[in-house]
């Protein structure tokens, strides 16, 4: 908890506090008065879903007794892509952009929701060619092209929930994935560009195919071509398809699925404390009124908005905020296929003055590789179309708060720092802009109608300022329902430790205002970029490795990334801890994992610090790669190994 302490003496010395503006408040969707409303939870959350479109209406709007009932909309029908897609099309927003998608190399795309209607209706069609019906997974690899918005769409419109693995992800993965869904299709394309080069999706996916039985066909967008050089994309006669010519023949018209509210709509994997991702899953009514109802009242939709989310759509944020939430709302979104310093480290700032982005959705992370990289480069852009900023993904350090405050929000654009997870589906604690004054680093209040708690170990809620296990106390629409085929899982890694009561896995703090300070994992779940990853997931891609006998991983404070991994080593007899070694391993676990998993460092050791019982203390390894003072090592069965991995972890910085 150290690391934890610090950081939240730093955060409560930050008392700077921003009224939001007349001009802002004056328009806002949320006014203070929708907490008063939330006091009345079922009829706050009918009346969200009352804005959508329901084949038949809920008889009842929720059951809680978690984690074996959750069921919310209870025998409503309703269709996600319907409410994205046809609502609109039905109205003055038919020709209104949807999407605005720009390519790396500068190619522009921008569908109406018209074109949007069409091109999902004709793919829902190629999927029910390709026999995929109600209840089949569909996995997606996808790079961020139009075409993977329109694929989760046509899943949703024929009730085929899908499964989306980020395309930075490796073939072994992505197979694992696929494997525990028992995909049926996969969608896909040839590549995808990042950085100026391609990534090379399909051959990733041709090698995860060597061992998944369960998949039939699997449908390639050409968004690369042959032109270019080392592209490879074998074409597997009778499984492979291209997407372009499985469409020539499509219908437009596809009536999409009367779904329950509790149908689900997605898998999607994230990483928990094991070596197994967990498997999140979402339902369709629940899930589609939380994201429509956080998007309208925390980024204050306008129908003229322009709304730029950065994240991939391979990860939640994307899947909420990118795709479901700003769709239902009949907003237009940015989408942005490649990197933000690619040709130049202006890309972004470029992109929004292009395109008028209005709302800017993005990470810490990103945030301070800007920051990095100076200010010259936002100043050289027209950045005044801008009106709201967002963040997600870590706690956000108030020294970035600042800087995304002053130098793109130009000080008047208010900055809402919003918390949430894959399993919750939509943000739960946040500004309302307009409603709720802002401080740097604090996520602030929970969204009306949720009930976020500060727990100390026995389940009582901690005072003022103390830190403690942040928890949910009442259940909020898009939660999720259970991971797929691990109900135990589920109960045992969110519901055990307080018996009907949410666990997060996050640590927080409240002020004297009731604002909420996160304060990073309390299990042993690294956030890399905004992203997660299990140390056991790392460490097992380690011993895989014929050389590695034992691993111990870490994260590590890093500027950009917030944290980076640090692996401990011990290597089997007759291997050496050379440099090439390290480059080996970390070679071998992007493979493994991804790129994102690739260990900062790796330190060779003789030996790990272990209990008597033979835990490894990772609180040890995580002191000494600090650099602070060892706490207590009496529980070490040999207390001379710490002293000897300090002298090791040393030498390596
Ligand atoms: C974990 C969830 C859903 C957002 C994308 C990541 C951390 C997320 C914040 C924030 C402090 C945050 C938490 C959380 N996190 N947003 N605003 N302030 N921490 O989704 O991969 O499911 O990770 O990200 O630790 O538990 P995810």
């Amino acid at each position: 908890m150290e690391t934890t302490e610090k950081t939240i003496d730093a955060l409560l010395e930050e008392n700077r506090v921003f009224e939001p503006s007349d001009e802002f408040a004056s328009q806002a969707n949320a006014t203070p008065e929708i907490y008063d409303e939330a006091e009345d939870f079922e009829g706050f959350w009918a009346r969200m879903a009352e804005e959508l479109h329901w084949y038949r209406m809920w008889d009842k709007v929720v059951e809680y007794d978690p984690p074996a009932v959750i069921r919310w909309f209870i025998g409503g029908r309703l269709n996600a892509s319907y409410n994205c897609v046809d609502r609109h099309v039905a109205g003055p927003k038919r020709n209104k952009a949807a999407i605005i998608w720009e390519g790396e190399l500068g190619e522009e795309r921008v569908l109406t929701y018209w074109d949007l209607y069409r091109e999902v209706g004709k793919f829902a069609n190629v999927l029910k060619g390709l026999g995929v019906k109600k209840g089949d997974r569909v996995a997606i690899y996808m790079p961020m092209i139009p075409e993977l918005p329109i694929a989760l769409l046509a899943c949703a419109r024929i009730g085929a929930p899908h499964s989306v693995v980020f395309g930075g992800f490796s073939a072994e993965a992505l197979r694992e994935r696929i494997n525990d869904a028992e995909a049926k299709v996969i969608i896909t394309a040839d590549g995808g560009y990042r950085r100026g080069g391609v990534v090379q999706l399909k051959k990733a996916v041709d090698e995860a195919l060597q061992m998944t039985p369960t998949v039939t066909d699997v449908v390639v967008v050409k968004r690369v071509g042959d032109d270019v050089e080392g592209m490879v994309c074998h074409m597997q006669e009778g499984r492979d398809h291209w997407w372009h010519e499985l469409g020539v023949d499509a219908k437009t018209k596809c009536e999409p699925e009367e779904m329950d509210a509790e149908d689900m709509l997605y898998i999607l994997y994230t990483s928990g404390s094991t070596g197994k991702p967990k498997g999140i899953v979402h339902t369709t009514g629940g899930y589609l009124v939380g994201t429509y109802t956080t998007f309208k009242y925390i980024f204050d939709n306008k129908d003229d908005d322009v709304f730029w989310c950065t994240a991939d759509i391979g990860w939640v944020t994307g899947h909420s905020y990118v795709v479901y939430g700003p769709l239902a709302n009949g907003a237009t979104v940015v989408m942005y296929e490649g990197s933000p310093d690619f040709p130049d480290r202006g890309r972004w700032w470029g992109t929004i003055e292009k395109y008028g982005v209005t709302v800017l959705y993005t990470a810490p992370t990103a945030i301070r590789s800007f920051m990095k990289w100076g200010t010259e480069w936002p100043a050289k852009y027209d950045l005044s179309s801008l009106r709201l900023l967002g963040s997600v993904g870590e706690p956000i350090n108030p020294e970035a708060w600042m800087w995304y405050h002053k130098y793109i929000g130009n000080e008047n654009c208010p900055v809402a720092d919003t918390w949430w997870q894959t399993e919750t589906g939509m943000i739960l604690i946040t500004p309302l802009p307009g409603a709720v004054a802002t401080k740097p680093g604090s996520a602030t209040r929970p969204f009306p109608t949720v009930d976020a708690d500060v727990f100390d170990e026995n389940g009582d809620s901690v005072p003022v300022g103390a830190g403690g296990n942040l928890v949910v106390k009442k259940a909020w629409p898009s939660m999720t329902r259970t991971l797929y085929k691990d109900p135990e899982r589920f109960k045992a890694v969110y519901w055990s430790k307080y018996p009907g009561v949410y666990l997060a896995g996050d640590g927080a703090k409240r002020d004297e205002d009731g604002y909420f300070w996160l304060l990073g994992r309390i299990d042993d779940v690294i956030n890399i970029s905004g992203h997660r990853m299990s140390t056991m997931e790392v460490e097992s891609a380690l011993v895989d490795h014929q050389a590695v006998a034992e691993s111990a991983v870490i994260g590590i404070p890093h500027e950009i990334k917030g944290e980076a991994i640090a692996a401990f080593v011990i290597l089997k007899d007759g291997f050496d801890g050379t440099m090439q070694m390290e480059k080996e391993l970390k070679s071998h676990v992007r493979q493994k994992i991804g790129a994102i998993a690739q260990p900062e460092m790796i330190i060779f050791i003789a030996e790990l610090p272990k209990t008597r019982s033979g835990k490894i203390m990772r609180r040890l390894l995580r002191d000494v790669a600090a650099g602070r003072a060892l706490g207590d090592t009496t529980t070490l069965a040999d207390p001379n190994v710490v002293a000897e991995l300090k002298k090791k972890y040393e030498n390596e910085e």
